[in-house]
């Protein structure tokens, strides 16, 4: 069984995979973590206070034991796992586990996104309750283990069974001692168009935070850190990991203490989130997710795309090959219409496209990113049709049809705003501060949450719509609820997740056929939460080929490569002003949920004829390359070369994807190692040549590659 309990040692072990999870809980009732890492045999660990005690007189108890849910006041001085303050403004808080069962299978948490099992026998739980007797906090953790993997889930939900109100200043999902030192910490950092490259830091006496205070995950920084030994590389060492299943303002940290223990937390950012507990109301955090692999980064990576891709991801197109699409987005921007639309889906059908995407712009009076964005009706001069005469033209030629929205927004000019001015996030007295010229409708607020559910909703039954990219295009000012009162403020962003939590749920559920992208500027809320309710994101606004090396493989470190939108776009490239070749650049897009975002009426004949071959190599590899184990093979990050591959669950088939950036003269041949073959099977090449899977991973695949930015994509099949 995934959890076991030892009643004679007060543990309870989670184990899955290769991995355990030890918890116990001591003489006084605190509950302890005792371990984190290869799986041991269940009521193996036990506890002895004196591995843990300095004995100084001046050093405090709760100081050195590894808590599992630390709280202030006692002896503990780092961010508490739950932190509240008191109706008599204090913040002393004292946990006691005062019972636990164990269930199958894995809950859903309400209102939240979170992984799922999909039969008892894939993953077991556990559920610790604990009290603080004086103010009459109970806390709920409820933990999941996965069978196959070892993965952990927590989350912990708080209840106020007293008679005064108390107020939660910090929630974290996760909160484990990791009990190393020496260790690096992995995360993914970036901005606008070159979102999630991999950091890799030493993590040294203090704290190392990553967070998001900007009411999204952001472009910034990802939900997800990882601590790892110093020697750990891609194939070797241990890791420790946390995913955060949430879109909204996060922390992640990493804190050494004087002992040169690692205690790695994950939750919500307790410098935007407070929230007030009445007596009878209960808050459920987010769900964090701890994935452990002594195989290093790939052997990580290689569980979070399992978990992400068939139990986090729901709905149809969870298992379905993703269209081959056309976006217009890079081809016109805002100046269309529908002649110009319909040439651009003329050619896309030629080439065997098989979805045309109408990004920005079709709705209201937008031409330009200065208004309409709350009025969603559509432009009839540019669509004479409406959007159900446009819809049937794309599908008379053979085209599914995929409209975008930015349903979280409102322009100041917007019919909408002129009506509900104060449906904005915004603080009375003060200007409010607009991005891109808009502003953020408050989502904390049920009629704002009823009216996206209805205009939306109106659209996408009004025609045969088949996608829908939902994009997000700015970070939260003024984030505050005029609904809220004084004390109850901080909630805003928190609130503001759920609602949109809300709608998303509402809206993806009222249309299970439709495929949904998530967006927001790019890969802005490239996270796990999105992933619950839209299968796909929009990986970045950054197209250029050269680029994308280093977004797709920094986004594969928890990501699937069935939840990444790739497109080949026009050059010179209009993030970077580089050209690389139409053959590169559909080579590392195929890599991901394949489109074109270009005028294709503007390429030549030959170019077209290389489109459309490209569309029917995508299709063909698009099923290995969404399910077969993604093994990154040579880092962006390191040198001239990139290289990756996909290999199917029998291993029998096989894509290797090298790239090379700037050339560089006499050099020798490269040779790329490849991983997870079967060395005994013969595997072929599209040419002919034949190879022994031991040699392909020992000795390597030669590769020449000449030229400035230059690609060489193989399928190798099993004999
Ligand atoms: C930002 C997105 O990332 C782009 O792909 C595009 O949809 C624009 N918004 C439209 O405004």
């Amino acid at each position: 069984m995934p959890v076991e309990t030892s009643s004679e040692n007060r543990t309870w072990s989670l184990s899955g995979g290769n991995v355990s999870y030890v918890l116990h809980q001591d003489d006084q009732d605190h509950l302890l973590n005792l371990y984190w890492g290869p799986r041991l045999p269940a009521g193996s660990v036990c506890f002895h206070p004196e591995d843990y005690y300095t004995f100084a007189s001046f050093d405090l108890p709760l100081s050195q034991l590894p808590l599992e849910i630390p709280v202030c006041g006692s002896g503990w001085y780092g961010t508490p796992a739950v932190g509240i303050r008191n109706a008599c403004g204090d913040d002393v808080t004292s946990l006691r586990v005062i019972s636990a069962d164990v269930l199958p299978g894995k809950e859903s948490l309400p209102g939240l996104p979170a992984l799922y099992a999909e039969s008892a026998e894939e993953a077991e739980s556990l559920r610790v309750i604990l009290t603080d007797d004086l103010t009459g906090l109970k806390v709920t953790a409820l933990y999941s283990v996965f069978a196959s993997s070892g993965a952990v889930t927590r989350s912990l939900r708080l209840e106020n069974t007293g008679s005064a109100p108390l107020t939660v200043t910090s929630l974290l999902s996760a909160s484990v001692p990791v009990w190393d030192g020496g260790l690096d910490a992995v995360h993914l950092n970036g901005a606008w168009a070159r979102e999630r490259r991999i950091i890799r830091t030493p993590v040294r006496e203090g704290e190392l935070r990553i967070s998001s205070a900007r009411g999204a995950s952001g472009h910034e920084e990802n939900p997800f850190l990882a601590l790892c030994d110093r020697n750990a590389d891609e194939f070797s060492g241990r890791v420790w990991s946390s995913a955060f299943i949430y879109s909204g303002s996060f922390m992640a940290s990493a804190r050494v203490d004087n002992f040169g223990h690692t205690r790695m937390s994950v939750g919500m950012n307790p410098d935007v989130f407070s929230w007030v507990l009445a007596p009878g109301e209960s808050l459920c955090s987010p769900e964090a997710v701890m994935v452990f692999s002594d195989q290093g980064f790939n052997g990580m990576s290689c569980l979070y795309h399992a978990l992400f891709r068939s139990r986090l991801a729901r709905g149809v197109w969870r298992d379905r090959p993703r269209p081959v699409l056309i976006n217009n987005w890079e081809g016109t921007y805002f100046d269309f219409n529908e002649e110009k639309l319909l040439s651009i889906a003329g050619k896309a059908s030629e080439l065997g496209i098989e979805l045309f995407v109408l990004d920005d712009g079709w709705f209201g009076e937008r031409d330009s990113d200065n208004c309409s964005l709350g009025d969603w009706t559509v432009n009839l001069r540019k669509l004479p049709g409406g959007l159900s005469g446009f819809s049937e033209k794309l599908h008379a030629l053979g085209l599914d049809f995929g409209l975008w929205f930015e349903p979280e927004m409102v322009s100041p000019n917007s019919n909408l705003y002129r009506s509900h001015p104060d449906w904005c996030l915004h603080v009375e007295g003060r200007s409010r501060t607009q991005a891109r010229q808009q502003l953020i409708l408050d989502l904390s607020r049920p009629e704002v949450q009823e009216y996206i559910i209805s205009a939306v909703s109106g659209v996408l039954s009004s025609a045969e719509i088949n996608y829908v990219k939902w994009d997000m295009n700015r970070n939260m000012t003024e984030a505050f609820s005029a609904s809220l009162p004084s004390e109850r403020k901080k909630e805003t962003q928190h609130r503001y997740m759920l609602g949109l939590y809300h709608v998303l749920e509402t809206i993806t559920s009222s249309f299970p056929e439709i495929l949904f992208e998530s967006c927001s500027g790019g890969g802005g809320r490239f996270d796990p939460g999105m992933l619950y309710y839209m299968p796909q994101t929009w990986t970045s606004d950054d197209t250029d080929a050269v680029e994308r090396l280093k977004l797709q493989y920094g986004t594969s470190m928890i990501y699937p490569a069935s939840s990444m939108g790739a497109h080949v776009s026009a050059v010179p490239n209009h993030q970077t002003g580089r050209s690389v070749s139409l053959k590169m650049r559909g080579d590392v897009a195929l890599s991901g949920n394949f489109g074109f975002e270009l005028d294709l009426t503007k390429l030549t004949d030959a170019e077209l004829s290389e489109a459309k071959e490209m569309v029917s190599l995508v299709k063909s590899v698009r099923d290995l390359t969404r399910h077969g184990t993604f093994w990154r093979l040579l880092s962006p990050f390191d040198g001239t070369y990139t290289a990756w591959s996909f290999v199917s669950p029998d291993q029998r088939d096989v894509l290797l994807c090298v790239f090379s950036t700037l050339s560089v003269p006499n050099t020798a041949p490269l040779r790329v190692r490849l991983r997870g073959l079967n060395p005994a099977f013969r595997y072929a090449a599209e040419n002919g040549s034949v190879c022994s899977g031991a040699v392909l991973m020992y000795q390597g695949y030669t590769v020449f590659l000449r030229g400035d930015f230059s690609s060489f994509v193989v399928r190798l099949k099993a004999l």
